[in-house]
Protein backbone atom coordinates (compact mmCIF):
# COMPACT_ATOMS: atom_id res chain seq x y z
CA UNK A 1 0.00 0.00 0.00
CA UNK A 2 1.20 3.51 -0.88
CA UNK A 3 0.39 6.97 0.73
CA UNK A 4 1.05 9.86 -0.70
CA UNK A 5 1.24 12.35 2.16
CA UNK A 6 0.31 15.70 0.87
CA UNK A 7 -0.01 17.23 4.72
CA UNK A 8 3.17 20.00 4.46
CA UNK A 9 4.54 22.56 2.43
CA UNK A 10 8.33 21.58 1.84
CA UNK A 11 9.22 21.14 -1.22
CA UNK A 12 12.22 18.95 -1.62
CA UNK A 13 13.15 17.83 -4.40
CA UNK A 14 14.80 14.48 -3.98
CA UNK A 15 16.11 13.55 -7.30
CA UNK A 16 17.71 16.97 -7.48
CA UNK A 17 19.30 17.25 -3.77
CA UNK A 18 20.38 13.42 -3.85
CA UNK A 19 23.71 13.57 -5.26
CA UNK A 20 25.99 12.71 -2.91
CA UNK A 21 26.26 15.56 -0.24
CA UNK A 22 24.91 17.94 -1.97
CA UNK A 23 22.49 18.73 0.52
CA UNK A 24 24.41 18.67 3.43
CA UNK A 25 26.55 21.55 1.63
CA UNK A 26 23.45 23.52 0.70
CA UNK A 27 22.42 24.08 4.53
CA UNK A 28 25.69 25.06 6.03
CA UNK A 29 24.47 28.53 4.65
CA UNK A 30 21.73 28.65 7.93
CA UNK A 31 24.77 28.49 10.47
CA UNK A 32 26.30 31.52 11.99
CA UNK A 33 29.94 29.33 11.81
CA UNK A 34 29.17 29.45 7.92
CA UNK A 35 30.28 33.57 7.60
CA UNK A 36 32.15 34.00 11.29
CA UNK A 37 34.61 30.75 11.07
CA UNK A 38 33.46 30.51 15.04
CA UNK A 39 32.08 26.71 15.60
CA UNK A 40 29.94 25.45 18.49
CA UNK A 41 26.74 23.55 18.56
CA UNK A 42 25.65 25.71 21.33
CA UNK A 43 25.69 28.73 19.62
CA UNK A 44 23.80 27.38 16.85
CA UNK A 45 21.48 25.58 18.83
CA UNK A 46 20.09 28.31 21.33
CA UNK A 47 22.39 31.76 21.30
CA UNK A 48 21.67 32.00 17.84
CA UNK A 49 18.11 32.14 18.06
CA UNK A 50 18.42 34.53 21.27
CA UNK A 51 20.26 36.51 19.25
CA UNK A 52 17.36 36.80 16.74
CA UNK A 53 13.70 37.27 16.47
CA UNK A 54 13.10 34.21 18.30
CA UNK A 55 14.46 35.45 21.45
CA UNK A 56 11.06 35.60 23.15
CA UNK A 57 10.42 32.22 21.51
CA UNK A 58 9.20 29.69 24.09
CA UNK A 59 12.02 27.28 22.94
CA UNK A 60 11.08 24.29 25.72
CA UNK A 61 7.45 23.37 27.36
CA UNK A 62 8.39 21.30 30.20
CA UNK A 63 5.96 18.86 31.40
CA UNK A 64 6.89 17.06 35.02
CA UNK A 65 5.81 13.97 36.81
CA UNK A 66 3.52 15.59 39.01
CA UNK A 67 1.66 18.18 36.78
CA UNK A 68 3.96 20.72 37.18
CA UNK A 69 4.98 22.55 34.24
CA UNK A 70 7.84 25.25 33.15
CA UNK A 71 8.15 26.84 29.86
CA UNK A 72 11.90 28.75 28.72
CA UNK A 73 12.63 30.80 26.24
CA UNK A 74 15.37 30.71 23.96
CA UNK A 75 16.51 34.11 25.75
CA UNK A 76 16.19 32.54 28.92
CA UNK A 77 17.81 29.64 28.24
CA UNK A 78 20.71 31.03 26.47
CA UNK A 79 21.30 33.04 29.80
CA UNK A 80 20.73 29.73 31.92
CA UNK A 81 23.28 27.83 29.72
CA UNK A 82 25.60 30.80 30.28
CA UNK A 83 25.41 30.57 33.94
CA UNK A 84 25.74 26.56 34.16
CA UNK A 85 28.92 26.77 31.53
CA UNK A 86 30.64 29.18 34.58
CA UNK A 87 29.43 27.04 37.08
CA UNK A 88 31.52 23.96 34.62
CA UNK A 89 34.16 25.96 34.41
CA UNK A 90 34.79 26.66 37.99
CA UNK A 91 34.35 22.83 38.69
CA UNK A 92 37.21 22.48 37.04
CA UNK A 93 35.72 21.64 33.84
CA UNK A 94 38.02 22.29 30.41
CA UNK A 95 37.69 21.79 26.69
CA UNK A 96 37.61 17.95 25.80
CA UNK A 97 37.11 16.68 29.04
CA UNK A 98 33.72 14.32 29.97
CA UNK A 99 30.66 15.00 31.82
CA UNK A 100 28.56 13.13 32.26
CA UNK A 101 24.46 13.64 32.97
CA UNK A 102 22.81 10.93 34.97
CA UNK A 103 19.29 12.68 35.52
CA UNK A 104 15.57 12.03 35.12
CA UNK A 105 14.10 14.35 32.13
CA UNK A 106 14.05 18.07 33.96
CA UNK A 107 15.25 21.63 32.61
CA UNK A 108 18.62 21.33 34.02
CA UNK A 109 19.32 18.00 32.11
CA UNK A 110 18.62 20.36 28.82
CA UNK A 111 20.61 23.39 30.45
CA UNK A 112 23.55 20.96 31.13
CA UNK A 113 23.86 19.13 27.53
CA UNK A 114 24.22 23.32 26.19
CA UNK A 115 26.27 24.46 28.60
CA UNK A 116 28.81 21.21 28.61
CA UNK A 117 28.86 22.32 24.78
CA UNK A 118 29.68 25.61 25.65
CA UNK A 119 32.71 25.01 27.48
CA UNK A 120 34.03 22.40 24.86
CA UNK A 121 33.80 19.58 26.94
CA UNK A 122 32.02 16.64 25.88
CA UNK A 123 28.57 15.70 27.00
CA UNK A 124 28.12 12.08 27.97
CA UNK A 125 24.14 11.44 29.13
CA UNK A 126 23.28 8.33 30.88
CA UNK A 127 20.04 6.74 30.55
CA UNK A 128 18.90 6.96 33.85
CA UNK A 129 17.23 3.66 33.76
CA UNK A 130 21.03 2.44 34.21
CA UNK A 131 22.05 1.07 37.93
CA UNK A 132 25.51 1.13 39.33
CA UNK A 133 27.78 -1.29 37.55
CA UNK A 134 26.79 0.52 34.16
CA UNK A 135 27.13 3.54 35.42
CA UNK A 136 30.86 2.63 36.47
CA UNK A 137 32.02 1.13 33.36
CA UNK A 138 30.58 3.89 31.28
CA UNK A 139 32.76 6.60 33.42
CA UNK A 140 35.52 4.04 33.44
CA UNK A 141 35.67 3.69 30.03
CA UNK A 142 36.03 7.61 29.24
CA UNK A 143 37.28 8.78 32.38
CA UNK A 144 34.59 11.04 33.73
CA UNK A 145 35.41 14.14 35.16
CA UNK A 146 32.18 15.94 36.29
CA UNK A 147 28.60 13.97 36.74
CA UNK A 148 25.15 16.08 37.13
CA UNK A 149 22.92 14.20 38.84
CA UNK A 150 19.66 14.26 41.77
CA UNK A 151 20.26 12.62 45.55
CA UNK A 152 17.70 10.14 44.37
CA UNK A 153 19.49 8.88 41.49
CA UNK A 154 23.27 9.13 42.90
CA UNK A 155 21.71 7.27 45.69
CA UNK A 156 20.53 4.22 43.17
CA UNK A 157 23.28 4.23 40.68
CA UNK A 158 26.75 6.55 42.31
CA UNK A 159 26.53 6.14 46.05
CA UNK A 160 28.25 2.28 45.56
CA UNK A 161 30.69 2.52 43.21
CA UNK A 162 31.77 6.23 43.43
CA UNK A 163 35.24 4.84 44.93
CA UNK A 164 36.09 2.73 41.61
CA UNK A 165 35.62 5.56 39.05
CA UNK A 166 39.12 7.48 40.23
CA UNK A 167 38.88 10.32 37.67
CA UNK A 168 35.60 11.58 39.13
CA UNK A 169 36.28 14.81 40.71
CA UNK A 170 32.87 16.51 40.92
CA UNK A 171 29.12 15.38 41.60
CA UNK A 172 26.55 18.66 40.94
CA UNK A 173 23.04 17.80 42.13
CA UNK A 174 20.00 19.10 40.99
CA UNK A 175 16.88 18.97 42.83
CA UNK A 176 18.06 18.95 46.13
CA UNK A 177 16.01 18.74 49.11
CA UNK A 178 16.79 21.19 52.07
CA UNK A 179 17.98 18.41 54.67
CA UNK A 180 20.50 17.10 52.32
CA UNK A 181 24.64 17.20 53.24
CA UNK A 182 26.76 17.94 51.12
CA UNK A 183 30.00 15.89 50.91
CA UNK A 184 33.21 18.09 49.75
CA UNK A 185 33.39 16.75 46.08
CA UNK A 186 29.46 17.77 45.56
CA UNK A 187 27.97 21.28 44.75
CA UNK A 188 24.50 22.31 44.22
CA UNK A 189 23.25 22.99 40.95
CA UNK A 190 21.07 25.38 42.20
CA UNK A 191 23.23 27.46 44.94
CA UNK A 192 25.93 27.78 41.93
CA UNK A 193 23.51 29.26 39.47
CA UNK A 194 22.21 31.94 42.28
CA UNK A 195 26.43 33.09 42.20
CA UNK A 196 27.48 32.02 38.29
CA UNK A 197 28.08 34.81 36.76
CA UNK A 198 25.73 35.88 33.46
CA UNK A 199 28.38 36.45 31.03
CA UNK A 200 30.15 33.17 29.54
CA UNK A 201 32.87 33.30 26.65
CA UNK A 202 32.33 30.50 24.41
CA UNK A 203 34.57 27.80 23.73
CA UNK A 204 35.25 28.32 19.81
CA UNK A 205 36.08 24.83 18.44
CA UNK A 206 36.81 23.39 15.56
CA UNK A 207 33.96 21.34 13.63
CA UNK A 208 35.82 18.27 14.30
CA UNK A 209 36.00 18.55 17.99
CA UNK A 210 34.25 16.10 19.79
CA UNK A 211 30.65 17.35 21.88
CA UNK A 212 28.70 14.30 22.39
CA UNK A 213 29.50 10.75 23.53
CA UNK A 214 27.06 7.86 23.66
CA UNK A 215 27.44 4.55 25.17
CA UNK A 216 25.74 1.80 22.97
CA UNK A 217 25.94 -1.76 22.68
CA UNK A 218 27.39 -4.01 20.54
CA UNK A 219 27.41 -8.16 20.79
CA UNK A 220 30.66 -8.43 21.95
CA UNK A 221 32.20 -6.63 25.21
CA UNK A 222 31.06 -3.90 27.33
CA UNK A 223 29.55 -0.75 26.24
CA UNK A 224 31.44 1.41 23.85
CA UNK A 225 31.11 5.22 23.57
CA UNK A 226 29.97 6.34 20.31
CA UNK A 227 31.90 10.04 19.78
CA UNK A 228 30.27 12.42 17.84
CA UNK A 229 31.63 16.25 16.79
CA UNK A 230 30.40 19.18 16.13
CA UNK A 231 30.10 18.98 12.70
CA UNK A 232 27.27 16.85 13.25
CA UNK A 233 24.76 19.57 13.61
CA UNK A 234 24.74 19.49 9.64
CA UNK A 235 23.03 16.10 10.02
CA UNK A 236 20.51 16.95 12.88
CA UNK A 237 19.48 19.92 11.49
CA UNK A 238 18.87 19.02 7.72
CA UNK A 239 16.81 15.73 8.96
CA UNK A 240 14.93 17.46 11.32
CA UNK A 241 14.00 19.71 8.71
CA UNK A 242 13.12 17.53 5.81
CA UNK A 243 12.25 14.20 7.89
CA UNK A 244 11.27 15.63 11.10
CA UNK A 245 9.35 18.35 8.76
CA UNK A 246 9.81 20.80 11.51
CA UNK A 247 8.67 24.41 10.58
CA UNK A 248 8.86 27.46 12.72
CA UNK A 249 5.19 27.44 14.01
CA UNK A 250 5.40 23.82 14.66
CA UNK A 251 4.82 22.12 18.35
CA UNK A 252 7.47 19.13 18.56
CA UNK A 253 7.40 16.25 20.61
CA UNK A 254 10.09 13.52 20.76
CA UNK A 255 9.34 11.16 23.21
CA UNK A 256 12.53 9.76 23.84
CA UNK A 257 15.35 9.87 27.21
CA UNK A 258 18.50 11.88 25.91
CA UNK A 259 20.28 8.85 27.47
CA UNK A 260 19.80 7.51 24.07
CA UNK A 261 20.81 8.93 20.45
CA UNK A 262 16.62 9.67 19.46
CA UNK A 263 16.65 12.12 22.62
CA UNK A 264 19.89 13.74 21.80
CA UNK A 265 20.12 14.49 18.40
CA UNK A 266 16.14 14.93 17.90
CA UNK A 267 15.36 15.33 21.73
CA UNK A 268 17.64 18.32 22.26
CA UNK A 269 20.11 19.49 19.35
CA UNK A 270 18.21 19.13 16.13
CA UNK A 271 14.58 20.89 17.10
CA UNK A 272 16.46 23.49 18.41
CA UNK A 273 18.53 23.90 15.66
CA UNK A 274 15.62 24.45 13.58
CA UNK A 275 14.73 27.01 16.10
CA UNK A 276 11.12 25.01 16.99
CA UNK A 277 9.77 25.18 20.28
CA UNK A 278 9.73 21.69 21.75
CA UNK A 279 8.12 19.47 24.55
CA UNK A 280 9.80 17.58 27.13
CA UNK A 281 7.55 15.45 29.88
CA UNK A 282 9.37 13.73 32.44
CA UNK A 283 6.69 11.00 33.85
CA UNK A 284 6.45 7.68 32.90
CA UNK A 285 4.43 6.57 29.89
CA UNK A 286 0.73 6.34 29.86
CA UNK A 287 -1.98 6.76 26.94
CA UNK A 288 -3.83 9.26 29.03
CA UNK A 289 -0.47 11.40 29.96
CA UNK A 290 0.73 10.99 26.61
CA UNK A 291 -2.90 12.15 24.92
CA UNK A 292 -3.26 15.12 27.60
CA UNK A 293 0.58 16.33 26.76
CA UNK A 294 -0.38 16.47 22.92
CA UNK A 295 -3.71 18.42 23.27
CA UNK A 296 -2.44 20.82 26.54
CA UNK A 297 0.63 22.13 24.37
CA UNK A 298 -0.95 21.10 20.60
CA UNK A 299 2.37 19.14 19.83
CA UNK A 300 2.29 18.87 15.78
CA UNK A 301 5.29 16.62 14.92
CA UNK A 302 6.01 13.85 17.01
CA UNK A 303 8.66 11.25 17.10
CA UNK A 304 8.09 8.28 19.35
CA UNK A 305 8.70 4.48 18.84
CA UNK A 306 6.90 1.44 17.89
CA UNK A 307 6.28 -0.19 21.00
CA UNK A 308 5.16 3.21 22.16
CA UNK A 309 2.81 3.44 19.61
CA UNK A 310 2.17 -0.45 20.36
CA UNK A 311 1.56 0.13 23.69
CA UNK A 312 -0.70 3.24 22.47
CA UNK A 313 -2.93 0.91 20.49
CA UNK A 314 -2.97 -1.77 23.38
CA UNK A 315 -4.89 1.07 25.41
CA UNK A 316 -7.79 1.14 22.65
CA UNK A 317 -9.23 3.21 20.48
CA UNK A 318 -11.81 4.55 24.19
CA UNK A 319 -9.22 6.25 25.65
CA UNK A 320 -8.61 8.23 22.45
CA UNK A 321 -12.11 10.06 22.79
CA UNK A 322 -10.88 12.12 25.60
CA UNK A 323 -8.53 14.12 23.86
CA UNK A 324 -8.72 16.07 20.33
CA UNK A 325 -5.72 15.23 18.93
CA UNK A 326 -6.42 17.95 16.40
CA UNK A 327 -3.20 19.56 16.76
CA UNK A 328 -0.94 16.42 15.32
CA UNK A 329 0.27 17.29 11.73
CA UNK A 330 3.09 14.80 11.41
CA UNK A 331 4.02 11.62 13.05
CA UNK A 332 7.09 9.71 13.19
CA UNK A 333 9.09 6.59 14.65
CA UNK A 334 12.01 5.12 14.85
CA UNK A 335 13.95 2.51 16.98
CA UNK A 336 12.62 -1.25 15.27
CA UNK A 337 10.06 -2.32 13.02
CA UNK A 338 6.97 -0.27 12.73
CA UNK A 339 3.90 -2.47 12.03
CA UNK A 340 2.30 -2.45 9.33
CA UNK A 341 -1.36 -2.79 11.43
CA UNK A 342 0.11 -0.03 13.65
CA UNK A 343 0.57 2.52 10.38
CA UNK A 344 -3.17 1.78 9.52
CA UNK A 345 -4.41 1.89 13.13
CA UNK A 346 -2.80 5.27 12.91
CA UNK A 347 -4.56 6.79 10.13
CA UNK A 348 -7.36 6.01 11.46
CA UNK A 349 -7.36 7.64 14.89
CA UNK A 350 -4.92 10.03 14.76
CA UNK A 351 -6.00 11.05 11.10
CA UNK A 352 -2.15 10.70 9.70
CA UNK A 353 0.61 7.95 8.79
CA UNK A 354 3.33 7.25 10.92
CA UNK A 355 6.17 7.99 8.97
CA UNK A 356 9.27 5.12 9.59
CA UNK A 357 12.78 6.12 9.64
CA UNK A 358 15.84 4.47 9.98
CA UNK A 359 19.18 5.57 11.65
CA UNK A 360 21.66 4.17 14.98
CA UNK A 361 23.88 5.87 17.46
CA UNK A 362 26.49 6.22 15.29
CA UNK A 363 25.24 7.55 12.17
CA UNK A 364 24.33 10.70 14.61
CA UNK A 365 21.17 11.10 12.48
CA UNK A 366 18.48 9.71 10.25
CA UNK A 367 19.86 7.46 7.36
CA UNK A 368 16.83 6.25 5.40
CA UNK A 369 13.56 7.22 5.90
CA UNK A 370 10.10 7.81 4.87
CA UNK A 371 10.74 11.88 4.68
CA UNK A 372 8.41 14.68 4.05
CA UNK A 373 7.75 14.87 0.19
CA UNK A 374 8.20 11.01 -0.28
CA UNK A 375 5.22 8.28 -1.39
CA UNK A 376 5.18 6.81 2.18
CA UNK A 377 5.75 2.71 1.71
CA UNK A 378 4.25 1.05 4.87
CA UNK A 379 6.23 -1.21 5.97
CA UNK A 380 9.43 0.10 4.65
CA UNK A 381 12.21 2.13 6.44
CA UNK A 382 11.57 4.65 3.05
CA UNK A 383 14.24 5.62 0.95
CA UNK A 384 18.31 6.82 1.87
CA UNK A 385 18.48 10.86 2.89
CA UNK A 386 19.58 13.00 0.09
CA UNK A 387 23.10 13.21 -0.02
CA UNK A 388 23.73 9.58 2.04
CA UNK A 389 24.35 6.49 -0.39
CA UNK A 390 23.03 3.11 1.33
CA UNK A 391 23.15 -0.08 -0.24
CA UNK A 392 22.65 -4.26 0.60
CA UNK A 393 25.65 -5.96 -0.56
CA UNK A 394 26.92 -9.48 0.47
CA UNK A 395 29.50 -10.22 2.98
CA UNK A 396 32.21 -9.38 0.11
CA UNK A 397 30.82 -5.69 -1.16
CA UNK A 398 29.12 -6.91 -4.18
CA UNK A 399 25.51 -5.13 -3.97
CA UNK A 400 22.90 -7.56 -4.23
CA UNK A 401 20.10 -6.99 -6.68
CA UNK A 402 16.50 -5.90 -5.43
CA UNK A 403 14.85 -8.21 -2.99
CA UNK A 404 17.83 -10.40 -1.61
CA UNK A 405 18.76 -9.13 1.50
CA UNK A 406 22.12 -8.70 2.88
CA UNK A 407 24.24 -6.35 4.63
CA UNK A 408 23.28 -2.86 4.95
CA UNK A 409 25.89 -0.69 4.51
CA UNK A 410 26.33 3.46 4.20
CA UNK A 411 29.03 5.15 1.99
CA UNK A 412 30.75 6.59 5.20
CA UNK A 413 31.28 10.37 4.74
CA UNK A 414 28.03 12.29 5.61
CA UNK A 415 28.47 15.21 8.52
CA UNK A 416 26.95 13.46 11.51
CA UNK A 417 28.90 10.31 11.08
CA UNK A 418 30.62 9.04 14.46
CA UNK A 419 34.32 10.04 14.93
CA UNK A 420 35.83 7.57 17.18
CA UNK A 421 34.81 5.01 19.41
CA UNK A 422 36.37 6.51 22.61
CA UNK A 423 39.55 5.23 23.35
CA UNK A 424 39.11 2.07 21.08
CA UNK A 425 40.38 2.14 17.60
CA UNK A 426 39.75 -1.76 16.72
CA UNK A 427 36.23 -1.76 17.67
CA UNK A 428 35.77 1.62 15.32
CA UNK A 429 37.89 -0.22 12.57
CA UNK A 430 34.74 -2.98 12.59
CA UNK A 431 32.67 -0.85 11.52
CA UNK A 432 33.97 -0.80 8.14
CA UNK A 433 34.77 -4.14 7.70
CA UNK A 434 33.74 -4.10 4.30
CA UNK A 435 35.97 -2.48 2.30
CA UNK A 436 34.04 1.41 1.42
CA UNK A 437 31.49 1.00 3.30
CA UNK A 438 29.79 1.61 6.76
CA UNK A 439 28.84 -1.63 8.08
CA UNK A 440 25.76 -1.23 10.03
CA UNK A 441 25.23 -4.22 11.42
CA UNK A 442 21.83 -4.58 10.16
CA UNK A 443 19.85 -6.49 7.02
CA UNK A 444 17.85 -5.36 4.51
CA UNK A 445 16.68 -5.88 1.16
CA UNK A 446 15.93 -2.78 -1.23
CA UNK A 447 12.72 -3.01 -3.76
CA UNK A 448 12.18 -2.06 -6.90
CA UNK A 449 11.67 1.32 -6.35
CA UNK A 450 14.26 1.87 -4.26
CA UNK A 451 13.12 1.59 -0.92
CA UNK A 452 14.84 -0.29 1.90
CA UNK A 453 12.86 -3.06 3.90
CA UNK A 454 14.43 -4.50 7.31
CA UNK A 455 14.69 -7.90 7.73
CA UNK A 456 16.50 -8.50 10.70
CA UNK A 457 20.30 -8.01 13.32
CA UNK A 458 22.78 -9.71 11.68
CA UNK A 459 25.08 -9.72 14.84
CA UNK A 460 23.20 -10.17 18.31
CA UNK A 461 22.53 -7.00 19.66
CA UNK A 462 18.88 -6.97 21.04
CA UNK A 463 16.27 -4.09 20.59
CA UNK A 464 13.98 -4.66 23.42
CA UNK A 465 11.05 -1.44 23.81
CA UNK A 466 13.32 -0.02 21.13
CA UNK A 467 16.24 0.08 23.35
CA UNK A 468 19.60 -1.20 22.60
CA UNK A 469 21.34 -3.80 24.76
CA UNK A 470 24.26 -5.72 24.42
CA UNK A 471 24.17 -9.40 25.76
CA UNK A 472 27.76 -10.23 26.65
CA UNK A 473 26.44 -6.82 29.21
CA UNK A 474 23.88 -8.75 30.84
CA UNK A 475 25.73 -12.02 30.77
CA UNK A 476 28.16 -10.40 32.74
CA UNK A 477 26.12 -9.13 35.78
CA UNK A 478 24.08 -12.73 35.52
CA UNK A 479 27.87 -14.51 36.05
CA UNK A 480 27.64 -12.18 39.25
CA UNK A 481 24.95 -14.31 40.89
CA UNK A 482 25.95 -17.05 43.14
CA UNK A 483 23.52 -19.46 41.70
CA UNK A 484 24.70 -18.61 37.95
CA UNK A 485 27.76 -21.20 35.91
CA UNK A 486 27.28 -19.95 32.78
CA UNK A 487 24.64 -17.71 30.98
CA UNK A 488 23.60 -16.99 27.49
CA UNK A 489 21.38 -14.34 26.62
CA UNK A 490 19.31 -13.73 23.29
CA UNK A 491 16.34 -11.45 22.07
CA UNK A 492 13.15 -13.34 21.81
CA UNK A 493 10.21 -11.98 19.52
CA UNK A 494 7.72 -10.27 21.39
CA UNK A 495 4.17 -8.95 20.31
CA UNK A 496 4.24 -5.90 22.34
CA UNK A 497 8.46 -5.32 22.97
CA UNK A 498 9.82 -6.03 19.63
CA UNK A 499 11.77 -8.27 21.76
CA UNK A 500 12.26 -9.59 25.29
CA UNK A 501 15.62 -10.73 26.53
CA UNK A 502 15.87 -14.17 27.50
CA UNK A 503 18.75 -15.71 29.54
CA UNK A 504 19.77 -19.38 29.61
CA UNK A 505 21.81 -20.50 32.68
CA UNK A 506 23.37 -23.53 33.37
CA UNK A 507 23.68 -23.31 37.77
CA UNK A 508 26.37 -24.18 40.36
CA UNK A 509 26.26 -27.51 41.79
CA UNK A 510 23.79 -27.07 44.85
CA UNK A 511 21.66 -24.94 43.28
CA UNK A 512 17.92 -25.71 42.49
CA UNK A 513 16.28 -23.87 39.47
CA UNK A 514 12.73 -22.98 40.81
CA UNK A 515 10.57 -19.75 39.69
CA UNK A 516 11.62 -17.86 42.95
CA UNK A 517 15.16 -18.35 41.81
CA UNK A 518 14.16 -16.92 38.32
CA UNK A 519 13.33 -14.21 40.14
CA UNK A 520 15.72 -13.29 42.42
CA UNK A 521 18.07 -13.15 39.26
CA UNK A 522 15.80 -11.13 37.53
CA UNK A 523 15.57 -8.61 39.99
CA UNK A 524 19.22 -8.81 40.73
CA UNK A 525 20.30 -7.87 37.11
CA UNK A 526 17.51 -5.17 36.84
CA UNK A 527 19.18 -3.72 40.41
CA UNK A 528 22.83 -4.04 39.46
CA UNK A 529 22.81 -3.41 35.94
CA UNK A 530 19.54 -1.19 34.26
CA UNK A 531 16.10 -1.56 35.04
CA UNK A 532 15.74 -1.85 31.01
CA UNK A 533 18.36 -4.86 30.30
CA UNK A 534 17.10 -7.76 33.02
CA UNK A 535 15.92 -10.84 31.38
CA UNK A 536 11.99 -11.35 31.63
CA UNK A 537 12.59 -14.58 30.71
CA UNK A 538 14.74 -17.30 32.48
CA UNK A 539 15.63 -20.77 31.29
CA UNK A 540 17.78 -23.41 33.01
CA UNK A 541 19.49 -25.30 31.23
CA UNK A 542 22.07 -28.29 32.41
CA UNK A 543 24.85 -27.10 30.10
CA UNK A 544 24.90 -24.71 27.36
CA UNK A 545 26.18 -24.78 23.55
CA UNK A 546 29.92 -24.05 23.64
CA UNK A 547 32.28 -23.56 20.90
CA UNK A 548 35.21 -25.48 21.41
CA UNK A 549 36.95 -22.42 22.71
CA UNK A 550 34.32 -22.26 24.93
CA UNK A 551 32.24 -19.18 23.91
CA UNK A 552 28.87 -19.89 24.12
CA UNK A 553 26.76 -19.79 20.72
CA UNK A 554 23.72 -17.37 21.05
CA UNK A 555 22.41 -18.36 17.69
CA UNK A 556 22.71 -21.56 18.52
CA UNK A 557 20.08 -20.94 21.50
CA UNK A 558 18.05 -18.51 19.53
CA UNK A 559 17.11 -20.77 16.58
CA UNK A 560 16.16 -23.62 19.47
CA UNK A 561 14.07 -21.16 21.06
CA UNK A 562 12.77 -20.10 17.51
CA UNK A 563 12.36 -23.63 16.08
CA UNK A 564 15.03 -22.75 13.50
CA UNK A 565 17.66 -24.68 11.41
CA UNK A 566 20.52 -24.83 14.08
CA UNK A 567 22.96 -23.73 10.93
CA UNK A 568 26.33 -24.91 10.74
CA UNK A 569 27.58 -26.49 14.21
CA UNK A 570 31.30 -27.59 13.20
CA UNK A 571 32.32 -25.59 15.82
CA UNK A 572 29.91 -26.87 18.20
CA UNK A 573 31.88 -28.72 21.20
CA UNK A 574 30.03 -31.93 21.50
CA UNK A 575 30.32 -32.21 25.19
C1 LIG B 1 17.28 -0.67 14.87
C2 LIG B 1 18.24 4.15 17.48
C3 LIG B 1 14.02 -1.52 12.09
C4 LIG B 1 18.40 -1.22 14.00
C5 LIG B 1 17.96 5.37 16.60
C6 LIG B 1 19.55 -0.27 14.31
C7 LIG B 1 15.43 -0.18 13.29
C8 LIG B 1 19.33 -0.03 15.77
C9 LIG B 1 14.81 0.98 12.77
C10 LIG B 1 19.99 1.22 16.28
C11 LIG B 1 13.72 0.78 11.86
C12 LIG B 1 16.41 1.57 14.09
N1 LIG B 1 13.36 -0.48 11.56
N2 LIG B 1 15.03 -1.42 12.94
N3 LIG B 1 13.05 1.81 11.32
N4 LIG B 1 15.44 2.04 13.29
N5 LIG B 1 16.41 0.23 14.11
O1 LIG B 1 21.65 2.83 18.19
O2 LIG B 1 18.71 -2.53 14.42
O3 LIG B 1 19.64 2.68 19.74
O4 LIG B 1 20.82 -0.79 14.04
O5 LIG B 1 19.58 3.95 17.58
O6 LIG B 1 17.91 0.06 15.90
O7 LIG B 1 19.66 1.44 17.62
P1 LIG B 1 20.18 2.72 18.36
Amino acid sequence: MEIVDKTGTCNLDYNRVCKNGFCFDEVKKDFDWYYTGQVNIAHETIDRHANSWRKNKIALYWEGPDNEHEKYTFMELKTLTDKFANVLKMAGVKKGDRVFTYLPRIPELYISAISIAKVGAIFAPLFGGFRAEAVRDRMNDSGAKVVITTPEMKKIGIEEIQSEVPSLEKIILADVPESYKFNDNELSFDAEMTYAPEECNMEWCSLEDPVIMHYTSGTTGKSKGVVHVHNAMIGHYITTKWVQDLRDDDVYWCTADPGWVTGTSYGIFGPWLTGASQVVCSGRFSPDAWYSAIDKYKVTVWYTAPTALRMLMKAGDEVIKNYSLRSLRYITSVGEPLNPEVIRWGMKVYGHPIHENYWMTETGSNMIANFYGLPLKIGSMGKPFPGIEAAVVDDSGKVLPPGVPGNLVIKPGWPSMMRSIWNNPEKYREYFRIPGWYVTGDSAFVDNDGYFWFTGRVDDVIKTSGERVGPFEVESALLEHPAVAEAGVIGKPDPLYGNIIKAFISLKSGYEGSEELKREISGFVKTKLAAHAFPREIEFKAGLPKTRSGKIMRRVLKAQELGQPLGDLATLDDE
